[in-house]
């Protein structure tokens, strides 16, 4: 029996994300793998730098005034016979909430590292999520065009940051700053590079045989050369299984901004990175990719821009043909739900999607019954585990300054709370008109208020309460924790939870001395990550 349609697409999908500190180029090697699969025809339509077309990620005035992208899309294209969809992470410390949501909907990750700067926290954290997830990573060290360290060094500090084993596909010819190209490490040959002006086409490369390469680059292909015979002599060659089963991490060389490396990136996931295939549900069992259409969502977002002041549920395809026009279930309140209008969103482009298939990525127009973590199905039910909110350190009251607009205001706050820009947490003590906002990072408030303002109409003010502590309690619990002094509970509205704050450390030691028995169990913290 020949495979059905969504066996054969899921083969030939690879949907992944690039973690990376901000600055090590991520903009840039967007556009550069865009380039490649020639989706954009002008490179700098992607970029979004001061002087450029806006990038198609960054929309919102904030993020353009920190040049930080905070919003998340999925980039589709063709490469040969594959199809790529890169979905776009955020790259500010206080999102690392939405890091993990959109770390969710990858099977792959890309770690780009600036050649200069090594391993830096932003990255390091964003790959603690993937090593939670357990999702694979391809290293790719970025910027060999500049100056920067040793790249025997930059291994080393991969190993011991991450505990991945790197293995390096490629090797580069002449120290960072002084780029020829790299040594193939599978094949013995030397990809050579040409600069091209202001890298924007295609990078010139040319194979050269070893004697070709000895007589071109001389030292600086032996040393490529011995380096290489270490690695090999040291294990680092490839080894498919440990990439998979997050002990490896294969290495490529390149620069972004001189597009050399992007079709070596392209062709390593397309050859080692894992296509779409079963994903276990809430009770563990897998759903095949060729079983009835499922899906969940793991992002959503709201005021794209001003042409489009709509409301956007990302769904991440898990399994079967998803049609649009077709009927789905809400696993959450098994209700029905029309997919009228689906599209693939990068930035400001948008086109309608008709047929999906497992590993692309869905935004769903108006799904106003829809939030993170929902799933969706046809036919045999599904529900996927839900992606677990973070234990929040910022807590802040929030009212509108104007009573007139408190309509405005109490939609706008649940839209917040339904895209995860803040949790929303409340107390009968504090009522429905001065709840409390938390959240993971300060700059979540920013955004709140600023979206607040600008797309709900509805000013706000924060006072920020002197706590930083959030610990999981119970309803019983709640009347004797509220008592003791530096302690109060309120309930998240997203999940129900009853969450008890604490000031601090010891606070919450006191409390646990003075009330041995309540429940107090913590939440997952970006920390342990
Ligand atoms: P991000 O999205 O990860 O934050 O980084 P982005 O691509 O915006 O790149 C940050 C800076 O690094 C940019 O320079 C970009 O040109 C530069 N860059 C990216 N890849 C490479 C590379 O391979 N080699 C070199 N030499 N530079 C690279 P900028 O000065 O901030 O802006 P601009 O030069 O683009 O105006």
């Amino acid at each position: 029996m020949p495979d059905s349609p969504a066996v054969t697409e899921a083969a030939r999908r690879r949907t992944f994300a690039v973690i990376s500190h901000p600055d090590a180029g991520k903009s840039t090697l967007t556009e550069a793998l865009a380039l490649h699969a020639r989706v954009i025809n002008e490179a700098g339509h992607i970029h979004g730098k001061a002087g450029r077309k806006s990038t198609v990620s960054d929309w919102m005035d904030i993020e353009k005034a920190r040049g930080i992208s905070i919003s998340s899309a999925a980039l589709q294209f063709a490469y040969g016979d594959s199809v790529v969809n890169l979905v776009d992470t955020p790259g500010h410390a206080d999102f690392s909430e939405d890091t993990y949501r959109v770390l969710a909907a990858v099977d792959s990750a890309v770690m780009l590292v600036d050649a200069a700067k090594g391993m830096e926290p932003q990255t390091l954290k964003q790959f603690e999520v993937c090593r939670h997830r357990r999702i694979p990573v391809l290293t790719v060290i970025n910027k060999w065009d500049r100056p920067g360290h040793e790249a025997l060094q930059l291994m080393d500090e991969v190993h011991a940051k991450t505990g991945l084993k790197p293995s390096p596909l490629t090797w580069p010819v002449g120290i960072a700053g002084d780029f020829r190209g790299v040594l193939d490490r599978r094949t013995g040959v030397m990809i050579q590079f040409t600069r091209t002006a202001g890298g924007a086409t295609l990078a010139h490369q040319k194979v050269l045989n070893p004697d070709e390469a000895l007589a071109a680059h001389g030292d600086a292909w032996l040393t490529a050369v011995e380096e290489s015979e270490l690695l090999s002599a040291d294990g680092a060659d490839l080894d498919l299984e440990a990439y998979l089963d997050h002990r490896a991490t294969p290495v490529l060389f390149g620069s972004a901004v001189l597009n050399f490396g992007v079709s070596q990136l392209l062709d390593t996931l397309l050859e080692l990175a894992p296509a779409p295939g079963a994903r276990e549900d809430v009770v563990g069992e897998r759903r095949a990719v060729d079983a009835p259409f499922s899906g969940f969502v793991f992002k959503i977002q709201a005021g794209m821009d001003s042409a489009h002041r709509d409301r956007l549920a990302y769904i991440r395809v898990c399994s079967g043909v998803f049609e649009r026009g077709s009927v789905v279930t809400h696993a959450a309140s098994k209700k029905p739900f029309a997919t009228k209008y689906a599209q693939q969103v990068f930035g400001q482009d948008r086109q309608t999607v008709d047929v999906a298939y497992p590993g692309d990525v869905v935004g769903l127009v108006n799904a106003s019954m829809l939030r993170v973590g929902d799933s969706l199905y046809v036919d045999s039910a599904v529900t996927f585990p839900p992606i677990p909110s973070f234990a929040p350190e910022h807590f802040a009251v929030v009212r509108s300054t104007d009573s007139g607009r408190y309509k405005q205001f109490r939609r706008g706050i649940e839209q917040l709370e339904q895209e995860g820009v803040v949790q929303v947490l409340r107390s009968d003590r504090r009522g429905d008109q001065a709840p409390v906002l938390a959240a993971v990072g300060p700059m979540q408030f920013e955004v709140a208020t600023h979206r607040m303002k600008g797309e709900m109409g509805a000013e706000i003010t924060l006072d920020r309460l002197p706590y930083s502590l959030a610990r999981r309690t119970t309803r019983e619990w709640v009347q004797q924790l509220d008592a003791q002094s530096g302690v109060e509970c309120l309930l998240r509205d997203t999940d129900g939870q009853w969450l008890a704050l604490f000031a601090d450390v010891w606070r919450l030691g006191r409390t646990q001395r003075d009330v041995p028995d309540a429940v107090l169990e913590p939440l997952v913290a970006s920390a342990d990550l």
